[in-house]
Formats: structure tokens, C-alpha cells, sequence
């Protein structure tokens, strides 16, 4: 039926126009951890190469949590907000301490960590584990709030909550992480913030109530700053 049409016409399309990214070639755990944290507030371009260093010069958890302080901040110079970088050094020593050195797989451990909220729960538990939990970032939200033609202010906390609703029942069982990181990659490429969103290439455009309307350009709405 139309979930599962829905699921075929994203993933198929990620299939074909995903970006080929470090982490995605290899998502592991801890990967995937290190580059959603680099992600959290900085562009994909920038990250690349610095994700790339950081996986090379401390390869696993344990190397994380032993690292000297001046290596780690030398590490993430240029990245800005700092406190991401103290952060994952706190959690993989927590990691060691109190998960056996493996990163948990369910998304309410992983928020026991510092560093890590809903959003990068989400990511690592679907990405990593292939759990099927939902990954809410800006652009998801934008998606989501077109496809709904959601026109409440996305500052509404309902707002999220719906979205996380229909996310709940739209996620696949299986490709979870590929289906989550598709919403991602058409936010970040066809379903715009700014000018015209590319609503004509979109593989889900007869899914979207914001395109049948002719409203996607105006939404999510957003209260003034
Ligand atoms: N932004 C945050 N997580 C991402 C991911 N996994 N792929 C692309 N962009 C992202």
C-alpha cells in the first residue's frame, strides 16, 4: 500500500543520488557516533576531511578515551564548539566504564551520554544498529513539515510530535539507517530551506501534501527571530 510505496520510491532514489561520504561507506558504531557529533554544527564539506584525520589518528574507542587533552582540542581545531570534542571524550570513557568499551544500541543508553540527545540517538540507534527509531535534524523536520503540510509554527512542540508520529509509522524495517539518512540527503538537496525547492525531481513529491497545495516553498513556518 502507500507506506510501502512511500519506502520503496526514498530508498530507491537514495540508492542512486546518495552522496558518497566517508561514514557511510563503513557505518560503524563508533563512526558513526564521531561523524554525527562533527555534524551536530558543521556543513558535510568541512567535516569530511577532519573526520577522515580523526578516524586515522584515534581508531577506536579505547584510543579516545586515553587521549591527552592537547591532542584531542589540536584534533578538532577549525571545528569550533569545543564542547562537542570534550564531550566525546567523556562518553567513550564512559563507554569503557560502564558499556565494555561498545557503544549501546538502544537510543535511551545512548542518551545517557554526554553529547548525545534525541537526534544522534536516533542517528547511531538506526544508522549503526539498523534499530527503528526515528532521526530528527532541521532538515528532516523541513521534509516532514512539507509532506504533512504541517502549518503550525515549528517552534510548537506538537509540531515535533507529529512529526515524530508519522515518522513512527513511515520507518521501514529494514534500510532504516538508509531511510533516515535519505530524508536527510532530500532535505539537504531537492527540499530546500532557501529558493525553490526541487519539488518536480522528487522521488516522494506524490506523497506531499505541500507540493499538491503549492505550499512547500512557505513551509515549515517559523516565528520570527
Ligand atoms: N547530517 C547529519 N547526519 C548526516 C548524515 N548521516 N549524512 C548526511 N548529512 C548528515
Amino acid at each position: 500500500e502507500k507506506i510501502i510505496e512511500f519506502q520503496q520510491k526514498l530508498l530507491q532514489w537514495y540508492t542512486e543520488n546518495a552522496r558518497i561520504l566517508p561514514w557511510r561507506e563503513d557505518p560503524s558504531p563508533y563512526r558513526v557516533w564521531i561523524s554525527e557529533i562533527m555534524l551536530q554544527q558543521t556543513r558535510v564539506e568541512t567535516v569530511k576531511p577532519y573526520f577522515e584525520r580523526f578516524i586515522k589518528e584515534i581508531p577506536t574507542i579505547e584510543d579516545l578515551a586515553k587521549l591527552p587533552e592537547d591532542r584531542l582540542l589540536k584534533l578538532w581545531e577549525g571545528l569550533g564548539y569545543y564542547s562537542r570534542a570534550k564531550n566525546l571524550k567523556k562518553a567513550a570513557q564512559m563507554i569503557v566504564e560502564k558499556f565494555h568499551g561498545q557503544l549501546p544500541s538502544d537510543s535511551k543508553s545512548l542518551q545517557s551520554l554526554p553529547g548525545i540527545g534525541p537526534y544522534t540517538s536516533g542517528a547511531i540507534s538506526s544508522i549503526a544498529f539498523g534499530q527503528r527509531t526515528p532521526a530528527i535534524d532541521g532538515n528532516v523536520i523541513r521534509v516532514m513539515a512539507r509532506i504533512l503540510a504541517e502549518e503550525r509554527n515549528v517552534d510548537d512542540p506538537k509540531v515535533k510530535k507529529n512529526i515524530e508520529n508519522a515518522l513512527e509509522r513511515l520507518l521501514p524495517e529494514h534500510s532504516v539507517g538508509d531511510f533516515n539518512q535519505a530524508l536527510m540527503e532530500l532535505g539537504a538537496t531537492l527540499c530546500i530551506p532557501k529558493g525553490m525547492p526541487k519539488c518536480l525531481q522528487c522521488p516522494v513529491n506524490s506523497f506531499c501534501k505541500g507540493y499538491y497545495q503549492d505550499m512547500a516553498q512557505y513551509l515549515p513556518r517559523k516565528s520570527p527571530k
